[in-house]
Order: C-alpha cells, then structure tokens, then sequence
C-alpha cells in the first residue's frame, strides 16, 4: 500500500539526495566518503534519535524517466532485502526537481521493485505499507490523482507479469481464461468466452488448427469495456494467448524451450490495460480479443505445407507450425473487424525471434502503415517510460508473404521477420487502421535491465495501452 501523508519520517525513511548535495554536509565524514549521491548509489544511516534513514543517490541529472522509477526500484528493494516492510520516503528533491508527474513513476518503481512470481507451494506476498512525505502542499491535491492513477495500471502490469510466470502445466487455455474473468470480476467489465466447439462452428480455422495439437483445447476471450457511448470510436485491443508454445512439428531447440511458458504475454498485457482503464473508469471504448490455446506436436497437429482457411475465409499456407501466433492472431484479427464494429485495431505479441535479435530486451517493436496511430502510441509511451521502435513497412515486404497455392503463407523469407509477422496479421484487418507491436524481447528478462524488474516476466506493454486508451490523461488535472 502506498499513501501519501503529510507527516514525519516513519521508523525507517527513505532520502534522495543528488551527487555533491550540500545537504550530505551535514552527514558524518564515514558516511560521506561512501556516499556521494551518485545515480543509485545507496547506504543506510542511523540516526541520532534512533530511526534509519535510507539515502539514495539521485546522481546529477534524471533525463529519462525510467530513472526515477529505477529509484524507487531501488529504495524498496534495499528495504525488502532488510526485512523492512513499513517505510517512509521523503520524495520532495525529486518532485522539486522533475515535477509532480513523478508520482507515477515512484510509484510503478516502488509497486514492481517489490514484485515477487509466483512460488510453489504457494507462499503469502509480503504486502508493504509506503508512506511518501515531502510534497509540497500545492501538489497536494495532484499527487492523490496521479498517484491513484497509477496504482490500478501497476496491479495490471503484475497481473501480467504474473500470468507470464505461470509455468505451462500450471496455466492451460482455459485456466488462463478463468484467471482473466476472476482479475476482471470487481471492474464492471464484461467477459465472453467462447469454447472449442463453438470456434469450430464459426470456422476460426487458425485457432482451431493450432488448437488442436494439444488435449488441452483452445478457447477465445472477449472483453468489453465500453464506457464512452457517445463516441463511435472503438480499440480493439488483441492479445496472443499462447501458454504454451513448442514450435508444433516445427519444434524448437531445446535451448529456446524455457521461455515458451510466457507467449501469451500479449493477452496478459491486453488484459492488464483494460484492468486499469476500467478501475479508474476511463472514459473509453475498448474491446479486447484474446485467442488462447497451446502448440504442440499430437497426431492432429498442423504440419508445415498444409493450408487452412482461416476465419476471414482467407486460406493460409502453413511454413512453419512455429508461425502459429499470426495464424490465431488472424483469426482474431477478422473476428473483431466483422463482429464487433471496432474502428481501429491493436495487437500485441510475443511474435518473432528477430525482434529479439534487432531490438534486444529493452525495445520492442512497432510494424504499422499509420502515421496518425503511431503518433498516439507515440505519446503513449512517452508517459509510460517503456522503449519502442517502428519498423518499415513497404510493398516489397508485402509481396515476401504471397504463397503460390494460398491467398497468403505465414512465413516470408529469412530477412525481415518482424516486418513480415506485422503484414500478416495486417491482412487480416478489413483495411482498419490498424497496429502492431511485437514483445517478444521485452516480455521476459533473464537478466533483469531495470532495478524495477526481477528475473522473469516484465509486464510490458500495459501501461503503454493504458494511456493511449486514456485521451483525457494529459487535461485531467487540469479539469479537476
Ligand atoms: N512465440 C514465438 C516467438 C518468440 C521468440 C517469443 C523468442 C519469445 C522469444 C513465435 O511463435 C515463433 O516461434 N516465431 C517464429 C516465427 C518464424 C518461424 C517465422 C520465430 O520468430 O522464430
Ligand atoms: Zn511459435
Ligand atoms: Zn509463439
């Protein structure tokens, strides 16, 4: 729980101060001369009455605001590391110095620096109580909005994160299914769930064909959250569910195996927007769309060269089983365009290798041919603080997924992975605006990058399609 008083420092208190702050004078020379101020640099103090103080190093200048959520990553992470859960942190330099909208970014730092996945058996989750004082009283009033803002995102991010961490065996199609409805239930939001039986009598031929390469049978979830109903204007909002992915007959190396738990990190992430946008009854229209199955290898599995006809009643030449997000991805892509009367499309997906091998773990990327919709996710993730990177996208690139036999095949040539991923679920969009963005290098750290995450899932993606599903965030506090 984090609040914000007015009061004095608690038993345990955090303090920032900036490399050569004329406030370190006044610490004790054996402090000083391991402590500087330099960019997360941290050191507890006991003080004279008897409580501690954590100082943290502010470094000389924050231009980037993942540094201020590395920050308070840090401070919560030194706490918990000394069995600290009741902590006061004085945040009045920073906000002084970077400004109020700060307040979002300690408190992300300070919610996903204490995360902890999922053990088995299961254990309690410390809960920490964080008590932020040194606001001036003029922010008052701003730092309560932004700060009860911020909190529903950050329960979206962990959900996410959460849900990415589940091992495989621990989280089935449908056991993700009923994750979603149970995280949505107190929202107001409304969820469908279609079985196998009835996406096979719709004829959602990709996600049934990847479907059924498992005794687990796939399911398709849909959430509506609708809350803008004098605006016709309606995101779709879909999310690759895939929980687990072997490559199907196409099987991955053994060495590519251990993430494969986590491909549906895009239909977490869809889920964990939607989460927040409704708990803080964003004025909005979004529908998320979350095909969900496992690809594995069973007698009834895909194999490279056959074709099926997708839902759009498009049919697909199958390269490569392991292309399976796009197919399912297409499927959901037709579905929405037909059914749902959306006006634009956004999908989300641990996709492509080659993201990765471009873009590294820190960058995702984004495919899209508009201009005016990149420019909103743009904004977006400006406030966010998560990295992105728009790829090209031209005829030629287009034609790499033109198949002899098939009015398209799922896989293009060696170069141009994500680029080509992009187009495919593009050809499924009845010419909406439409894009994409691929987290396979982002959803997941080996070795965590930023103090505010922990080995494992990241959560990437929520908070960006929190804001840019939030047209109102920037005259929100203007209005109030
Ligand atoms: N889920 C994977 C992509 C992925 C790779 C996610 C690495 C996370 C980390 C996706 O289904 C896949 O296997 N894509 C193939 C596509 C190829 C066969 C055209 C890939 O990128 O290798
Ligand atoms: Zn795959
Ligand atoms: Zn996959």
């Amino acid at each position: 729980m984090i609040r914000i008083v007015k009061g004095n420092a608690d038993n345990y208190q955090v303090d920032f101060y900036f490399k050569n702050d004329t406030d370190l004078n006044g610490i004790s020379a054996n402090i000083r001369e391991i402590f500087g101020g330099e960019y997360l640099q941290s050191v507890f103090l006991a003080k004279e009455n008897g409580t501690m103080s954590l100082l943290v190093g502010l470094g000389t200048e924050i231009n980037d605001r993942l540094h201020i959520k590395e920050l308070s990553a840090k401070a919560v992470k030194q706490m918990k590391l000394h069995k600290i859960n009741t902590f006061s942190m004085n945040i009045g330099k920073v906000i002084s110095a970077y400004g109020i909208d700060c307040i979002r970014d300690i408190a992300e730092g300070l919610m996903l620096g204490c995360y902890e996945q999922v053990k088995f058996p299961a254990q309690d989750r410390e809960d920490f109580i964080i008590d932020l004082n040194g606001i001036p009283d003029k922010e008052m009033e701003a730092a309560k909005f932004l700060l009860k803002e911020t909190i529903p995102v950050i329960e979206g991010v962990r959900f996410a994160r959460d849900m990415v961490n589940l091992p495989g065996n621990q989280l089935r199609p449908a056991q993700f299914a009923e994750e979603i409805k149970i995280f949505l239930k107190d929202t107001g939001v409304k969820t469908e769930l279609f079985d196998y039986a009835k996406l096979k009598k719709m004829g959602m031929g990709g996600l049934t064909a990847v479907g059924e390469s498992s005794e687990f049978p796939p399911c398709f979830m849909i959430v509506r959250y609708l809350a803008d109903p004098d605006n016709q204007e309606i995101t779709a909002l879909v999310g690759k569910g895939v929980t687990c992915d072997t490559g199907g007959y196409c099987l991955k190396p053994a060495a590519s195996m251990l993430g494969i738990k986590g491909d549906m990190a895009g239909g977490a992430a869809v889920t964990g927007a939607i989460y927040a946008l409704a708990k803080n009854k964003v004025k909005t229209n979004v529908i998320g769309l979350i095909p969900i199955c496992e690809n594995r290898i069973s007698p009834g599995s895909l194999l490279p060269g056959d074709v099926i006809t997708s839902y759009s009643g498009k049919t697909i030449e199958v390269i490569n089983t392991d292309a399976e997000g796009r197919l399912i991805l297409a499927d959901t892509v037709a579905y929405a365009t037909a059914n749902e009367k959306v006006t634009r499309v956004l999908d989300i997906a641990t996709l492509t290798g080659a993201v990765v091998n471009m873009l590294g773990f820190s960058v995702a990327g984004v495919v899209t041919d508009d201009q005016k919709f990149f420019e909103e996710f743009r904004s977006a993730y400006k406030i966010s603080g998560e990295r992105y990177w728009r790829l090209p996208v031209y005829p030629e690139h287009e034609k790499m997924i033109k198949s002899k036999i098939a009015d398209i095949k799922n896989m293009g040539e060696k170069h141009c992975g994500t680029i080509t991923a992009g187009l495919f679920i593009k050809a499924f969009a009845n010419g909406l605006p439409w894009l994409h963005i691929d987290i396979a290098g982002t959803a997941w750290v080996d070795s965590p990058i930023f103090e505010y995450q922990s080995q494992g899932a990241t959560g990437a993606g929520v908070t960006s399609i929190y804001y840019l599903c939030n047209k109102n965030r920037s005259t929100d506090r203007k209005e109030r």
